[in-house]
């Protein structure tokens, strides 16, 4: 019928075919449509980030996003994030300083990592330094900017201390490449 229709989404180098309701979320499409299952469905509505993956680089909560918004971008997944197999530096210091308990909000976190610091790279000012002057220097980034700009991924096992110790581990080598 005419609310569904076949879209086409790259999803960690690879093409894939699907076929979809117009209403599908980028999360239902990788869950469901692809069986990548590493993304998480905490609320369906936007508030705990569990959901988290990028979208050409820039991190988006998949559950709020369509499937068909998707097409055209570079999707990259927790199944995705390492790349070549070798664990990237985030996820070895989630594993090293023990950024999770129960991991459901693991993969988000990681993926939003990912993302907040390309854009703490890029200069991209966050709530705690948004009254900074333009042309002043990138913030250095601490604790409390990781808080502020890791703020929408919640973990209902409260593990933020080391979180954000092991972000801060990884953000240079992270952005170093
Ligand atoms: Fe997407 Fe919670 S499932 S933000
Ligand atoms: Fe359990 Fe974050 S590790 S919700």
């Amino acid at each position: 019928d005419d609310t569904h229709g076949e879209i086409v989404l790259r999803v960690n180098d690879v093409t894939h075919r699907l076929l979809v309701d117009n209403r599908t979320t980028l999360l239902d499409a990788l869950r469901e449509g692809i069986g990548h299952t590493g993304s998480k469905k905490g609320c369906d509505r936007g508030q705990c980030g569990a959901c988290t993956v990028l979208c050409d680089g820039r991190r988006v909560v998949s559950c709020l996003t369509l499937a068909v918004a998707a097409e055209g971008a570079e999707i990259t997944t927790i199944e995705g994030l390492a790349g070549d197999g070798e664990l990237r530096p985030i996820q070895r210091e989630f594993v090293r300083l023990d950024g999770f308990q129960c991991g459901y909000c693991t993969s988000g976190q990681l993926c939003s990592a990912v993302g907040m610091l390309a854009e703490h790279a890029a200069g991209w000012p966050s709530a705690v330094t948004a009254d900074v002057s333009p042309d002043a220097p990138a913030p250095e980034l601490d604790a409390a900017e990781v808080r502020e700009r890791m703020s929408g991924n919640l973990c209902r096992c409260g593990a933020y201390p080391s979180i954000v110790r092991a972000v801060l581990s990884a953000a240079r080598e992270e952005v170093a490449g």
